[in-house]
């Protein structure tokens, strides 16, 4: 196999040059048929190759062609067993991964800090959450992995689990010390499914926490997309062989995704397979150094922290990914999400993510000294215009972080059960039946099934009048929540 070729990539293009008359979807038709000034701004190359599944060009729902030769390729990339393109982002692979190994009413352990989709899948498939409490940075406001012996506890009190679902890294960049969870997990025969939405780089250097496929485990969603240089939407799903049904995997995946497959999608995750393969760790080289030299100028400045090594060492906190520029903005008088607009309007900078306490910068292979450069003098700025005076007890920043509700029914049971609408503040106490979150990252503050504290609703108070972008619940004002119906005894 020559990671050199891009044969579904390279198939495309040799077909668009035989310049076939079309009378098949997409009715563009090579573009002509589209409003021009779409047509000029995208190119007529983008549009020629975007096709659908006829003959010469395989399919994805049973690739023997083109696609499989790609696939392939990117599993032999990836050190799997079988790779699965997906066009459905991260979220169609992680849905897949919990729904090709949990039914209704079987267990799977994950951390309470997953992204919504894996919430998701667990509503669809039936499965029961045994939610494992994430290691909290009460310093600085951030959920990581869980915990070697959080696993084994969940373990030993449900040896029955279908499933150990990790985030390896999380959002942040932050990696558990997956091998030995692997290890525990497969003591058990229970398999590791991996949400890699942010570690696609990490398998091509060794500087990097180890990847999902190198730790052993048996399922991993990974987002060529977010840091592998391919479009957005197309990730791939890793699988090992041994513990998981491969035909299953592909069935449950066909069932998730649109017959409507984006080749344009599909064939950058084939060049992104490329580069990766074949100059990845040269490339992810520079990028390590770039952000560690922005990170060391970072906290030159005063009122700024740019989170480095030093947070290693606890159980959760076994690695990180040194691209990812953690800012905490917890000295400085305005939030994470004023200094995102304060940048947007002051220096064209967009950060990939804000939160109450922190800013995230993410370097990549995409980046030079130029851009950092001109993020640097901006937090400079930023330091100079919002610095707190740090001697001054009353201007010290508390976290506040609440504690994860209580699930009092399984998450399909309460999404499907009778519910009504209450005013937000009258709903503490209740059952909840529907999802919030704050996107980005985009992890549940309450899932269905969970009871409402107080403190999860100061919570959400303080997120809304932050500004951050608080989703999920049918009333997008959050006036009212939506709970499971109280049946009062009739007088
Ligand atoms: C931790 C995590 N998992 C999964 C996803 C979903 O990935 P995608 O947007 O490719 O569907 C995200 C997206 O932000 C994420 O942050």
């Amino acid at each position: 196999m020559n990671q050199n070729s891009t044969p579904l990539f390279s198939g495309l293009v040799e077909h668009a040059k035989k310049n076939p008359i079309q009378f098949h979807i997409p009715g563009h038709k090579k573009g002509t048929g589209m409003d021009p000034e779409f047509r000029e701004y995208i190119g007529e190359n983008a549009l020629s190759i975007d096709l659908i599944n006829i003959g010469p060009l395989d399919d994805l729902h049973h690739p023997k062609g083109i696609i499989k030769e790609a696939q392939d390729l990117a599993a032999k990339a990836f050190g799997a067993d079988h790779t699965f393109f997906s066009v459905q982002g991260t979220s169609g692979a992680i849905m897949t991964m919990v729904m090709a190994v949990c039914g209704p009413g079987e267990k799977i352990i994950v951390p309470r800090n997953v992204h919504k989709s894996v919430m998701s899948a667990i509503v669809f498939s039936g499965a029961v959450p045994i939610f494992i409490h994430p290691e909290v940075d009460k310093e600085l406001g951030i959920s990581h992995g869980i915990t070697t012996d959080a696993v084994e506890r969940a373990l030993q009190q449900h040896p029955d689990a279908k499933g150990v679902l990790v985030i390896n890294p999380t959002y942040f960049g932050i990696s558990a010390d997956l091998s030995k969870i692997v290890e525990l997990a497969h003591s058990y025969d229970v398999p590791v499914l991996v949400d890699e939405a942010h570690g696609v780089h990490i398998h091509f250097h060794e500087e990097l926490p180890l990847s999902a496929m190198q730790a052993g485990a048996d399922m991993a969603a990974t987002s060529v997309h977010k840091l592998g240089g391919s479009m957005t939407q197309s990730s791939i799903l890793n699988v090992r062989e041994g513990l998981v049904n491969v035909n299953r995997i592909q069935s449950i995946l066909s069932m998730l995704t649109t017959t409507s497959t984006s080749y344009l999608l599909l064939a950058s995750l084939d060049v992104a397979r490329k580069r990766l393969a074949t100059e990845g760790h040269d490339i992810i080289d520079q990028a390590i150094k770039l952000a560690n030299k922005t990170r060391k100028r970072i906290n030159e400045i005063e009122h700024l922290y740019c989170v480095g090594k030093e947070i290693l060492g606890t159980k959760a906190t076994f690695d990180a990914d040194p691209t990812k520029l953690i800012i905490s903005t917890k000295n400085l008088s305005i939030n994470g999400y004023d200094v995102e607009k304060w940048l947007r309007e002051k220096y064209n900078i967009e950060v990939e993510l804000s939160d109450l306490y922190n800013i995230l910068c993410i370097i990549t292979p995409g980046d030079s000294d130029k851009e950092t450069d001109i993020l640097v003098d901006a937090l400079k700025d930023l330091s100079q215009t919002f610095g707190l005076d740090e001697s001054n007890p009353h201007s010290h920043k508390e976290v506040y972080l609440p504690d994860i509700p209580v699930l009092a029914i399984a998450p399909r049971e309460a999404f499907y059960s009778e519910t009504e609408v209450v005013p937000f503040e009258e709903s503490a106490g209740r059952v909840i039946a529907e999802f919030i979150m704050v996107y980005p990252p985009g992890i549940p503050i309450f899932t269905p099934g969970e009871i409402i504290t107080e403190d999860n609703l100061r919570y959400i108070q303080m997120n809304i009048e932050a500004g951050l972008p608080v989703q999920g619940p049918e009333d997008y004002e959050l006036k009212t929540l939506r709970v499971i119906k109280e049946h009062v005894a009739i007088k």
